[in-house]
């Protein structure tokens, strides 16, 4: 036996009799146990069980009948899941029994998993004290190894959470960043739409058909675009504001060099015509970098054609991209609602001339980009039926505009007085309005309302 030592973990030891009560309790103080908990009845043992649920170990002995065993083997189970036991079966009386009442004991306890012994009585001390020492040995490894994988499993669960928190975060700044991205999209956008506002009224004060004729470019431009769904090369919104600001330069042409058919021209005429590209961009050398230097080439080159028949003489892919979209969507306009060419004709025929120019037989080359040239013929097949020049926002009388009309441009009294902004509907209430004002000798003399670009592509 080995000399006594002091062990803090919590024992119990129950039998029906007595003195193996008192020679357990005995030997436990020997190997140095602090303090055996003992019961002599099942009632005591379930007590002590219920307030000592840290018990390390509990020795039961055999009771009268294997019920009343396995019972209190449950019981141990429920109250002190971790503790070892030991079974202390009687060898004397029927032996059929023990064997059969400590196989099933064996058996059932090996199922719950724990850690337990039968041991016959009388039992040798040593064996016993060895015995005790072994389970509680490969008990305190069993802790050992589970505290390890509870560790491992709170690590793993703790790098889980933080991967979980830092693609929340991530989440988080991705969606922040494209709030962030679109705002900043929205207000370049309004901002677009407000300097080609401003500039296609400025147009439209000045020369209403070179406003007209630039916004239906941009319109298209802009369609094309939407169709060719390359919004890297040729993004709608940039293309809109390229065809707006392509004939800028005509702004300040005589009205007679403006309205004459190319033909008619004088070499004086001519010349100051031809200047209309490089003037736009000269004009336009205020605007936001990030536009000009987008703007300039296209502007530049909206003239050339593909088979260097254009004023720069330049050919094929020598001509800025956008600039071979315009050039095509700018002649079709000018055949279209102009006299630049003669006068003006309807769609079909103006869509066979832009083919027939496509390409020439005896120079073996087109005048204009042919994939471009496909998609705007197409798109322009699509749209219905409607007079594009109708299109337009129309000046009227305030005596002339109706309800359901929508202003094009805000509404102001030659005073300077805002009576209603632009894209409001006319209502009764507005008519109203007006007449209060007209009524009160104010006057109104700039009156545009809009049509609806979008009527276009209606069935
Ligand atoms: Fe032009
Ligand atoms: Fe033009």
């Amino acid at each position: 036996m080995k000399s006594r030592r002091s062990i803090p973990d919590k024992i119990l030891l129950f039998d029906p009799s007595d003195i193996v009560v008192k020679a357990l309790y005995n030997l436990f103080r020997h190997l140095g146990f602090q303090q055996p908990l003992t019961a002599a009845t099942v009632d005591q043992a379930r007590g002590v069980m219920e307030s000592n649920q840290d018990l390390t170990l509990y020795i039961f002995g055999q009771q009268k009948t294997p019920e009343d065993d396995q019972k209190l083997f449950v019981q141990s189970q429920m109250l002190c899941p971790d503790a070892i036991g030991i079974y202390l079966y009687s060898t004397g009386g029927d032996e059929s029994l023990i064997q059969q009442t400590s196989n099933e004991f064996l058996v059932w306890m090996m199922n719950q998993g724990s850690i337990f012994k039968a041991v016959p009585k009388p039992w040798d001390n040593s064996q016993l004290a060895q015995l005790v020492m072994e389970m509680l040995k490969e008990r305190y490894l069993q802790n050992q190894q589970q505290r390890r994988q509870q560790q491992d499993r709170q690590k793993l669960r703790a790098q889980k959470e933080m991967i979980t928190q830092l693609q929340a975060e991530r989440q988080l700044l991705q969606e922040s960043r494209d709030s962030l991205e679109a705002s900043l999209s929205q207000a370049e956008t309004r901002s677009n739409q407000s300097l080609t506002d401003t500039i296609l009224f400025m147009l439209q004060l000045a020369n209403l058909d070179l406003m007209r004729h630039s916004r239906r470019v941009g319109f298209w431009c802009q369609k094309v675009a939407e169709e060719l769904k390359r919004p890297q090369d040729y993004p709608p919104e940039l293309l809109n504001i390229v065809g707006i600001l392509h004939d800028v330069g005509k702004i300040n042409l005589p009205p007679d060099t403006f309205g004459l058919p190319i033909h008619q021209l004088n070499p004086v005429q001519q010349e100051v015509y031809n200047a209309h590209p490089t003037r736009a961009i000269w004009l336009l050398r205020r605007l936001p970098d990030q536009i000009r230097q987008k703007v300039r080439h296209p502007i530049r080159e909206h003239h050339e054609k593909m088979d260097g028949s254009g004023p720069l003489k330049r050919f094929r892919q020598q001509i800025d991209p956008w600039a071979r979209l315009i050039s095509i969507v700018n002649h079709y306009d000018h055949l279209r609602h102009t006299t630049k060419f003669g006068s003006p004709t309807g769609k079909e025929h103006a869509m066979e001339k832009l083919e027939a120019e496509a390409y020439s037989h005896a120079k073996r080359e087109g005048q204009y980009d042919p994939a471009l040239l496909n998609v705007f013929l197409e798109l322009l097949q699509e749209s219905n039926e409607l007079e594009e020049k109708e299109l337009e926002p129309r000046q009227v009388t305030v005596e002339q505009l109706r309800a359901g009309d929508q202003l094009a441009e805000d509404l102001y009294t030659t005073t300077d007085l805002l009576v209603l902004t632009r894209g409001t509907t006319i209502s009764t209430e507005s008519r109203v309005k007006l007449s209060q004002y007209l009524d009160e000798g104010q006057e109104i003399d700039q009156v545009w309302i809009e049509n609806d670009y979008h009527d276009l592509f209606k069935s």
